[in-house]
This record gives structure tokens, C-alpha cells and sequence, in this order.
């Protein structure tokens, strides 16, 4: 049963963009998936303006930062049609890093061809460097 909108087009997209998470839908073309939507909250996270970035593989948001191991698991997870969640270090415009929790899922058409990914990109940098300091302490005092 197809589902009544109850909201409209413009709800919705001013809903999606008050989000805190980046939100965003790529396209898959080749071997690369290019963005075709960002919300407002990815262009708060990262600093970059929609017209910046469209059209391009995101995996710009690494810069020279390729020696990850959450990437090869996205790879896999993307050749096989499978969602991911993944904590990957990335850059902003200004060149800070975050660390990136992203979630992608890929999205079906109704002939079950995949035809896009949607994005969810979640700033969880506190969180990781009090981890990395918990660390860091109990091995400086000899803690399990
Ligand atoms: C919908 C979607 C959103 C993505 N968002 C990010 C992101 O925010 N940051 C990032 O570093 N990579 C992101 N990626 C992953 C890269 O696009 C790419 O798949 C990854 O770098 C692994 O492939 P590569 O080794 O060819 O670069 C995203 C991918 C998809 C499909």
C-alpha cells in the first residue's frame, strides 16, 4: 500500500536540514558515487557549500588520510549492496579533522536495482579522543 504524504515536499526538506547530522544522497556512477543531495547540517559539519561539493565522490572529506581500515570495509559493503557504519577521520574546508561515524544504506528502486546510497554523517570526536585519553591513561598507569 502506497503510503499518504503528510508532509510536503518543503516540510520535508526543512526537517532534513535542521538535522545536526550531515545527511546526504549520492548516486552510484562507475566506481564512484556522486553526490546528488547534501543537507544544510553536512554543510555545517564540514564548512563546504552545496555548490562545492556536488557532483563529486566524498571521499574528498580524507584528503591525503587514506590509510584507513573503516575504507576497506565501506568498499566492501558498498560492492555488495550492503549497509556500513564506520568511524573514519576526516577534514573540513578549514583542514580540522572529525572524527566521521557514517552510516550509508543503499537505497532499491522498485526493480530492485540499486540506484542510490543515502549518507548519515555524525561528529563523534568528543566521544573518540575521551576514549583515546582512557586509554592513554590506563596504559600510563598500568590499568587493564
Ligand atoms: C552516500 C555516501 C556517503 C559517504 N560519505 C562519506 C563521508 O562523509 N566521508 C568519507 O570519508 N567518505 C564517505 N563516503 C565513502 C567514499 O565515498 C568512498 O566510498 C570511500 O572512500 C571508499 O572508496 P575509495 O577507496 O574508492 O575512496 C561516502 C560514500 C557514500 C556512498
Amino acid at each position: 500500500m502506497k503510503r499518504a504524504p503528510l508532509i510536503s515536499p518543503e516540510l520535508l526538506e526543512r526537517i532534513v536540514d535542521a538535522s545536526e547530522d550531515g545527511i546526504v544522497v549520492a548516486e552510484q556512477e562507475g566506481d564512484e558515487n556522486i553526490l546528488i543531495y547534501v543537507n544544510q547540517g553536512f554543510e555545517r559539519l564540514t564548512g563546504y557549500s552545496t555548490d562545492e561539493i556536488l557532483y563529486q565522490d566524498c571521499r574528498f572529506l580524507q584528503g591525503d588520510d587514506r590509510d584507513q581500515p573503516a575504507l576497506a570495509t565501506i568498499r566492501k559493503a558498498l560492492s555488495e549492496g550492503r549497509p556500513c557504519r564506520e568511524i573514519l577521520r576526516n577534514y573540513r574546508k578549514d583542514g580540522t579533522m572529525f572524527w566521521n561515524e557514517l552510516s550509508i544504506t543503499p537505497v532499491f528502486d522498485a526493480d530492485d536495482n540499486l540506484t542510490y546510497y543515502i549518507g548519515v554523517q555524525k561528529d563523534v570526536t568528543e566521544r573518540i579522543e575521551a576514549q583515546m585519553e582512557l586509554e592513554r591513561l590506563k596504559a600510563e598507569h598500568g590499568l587493564p
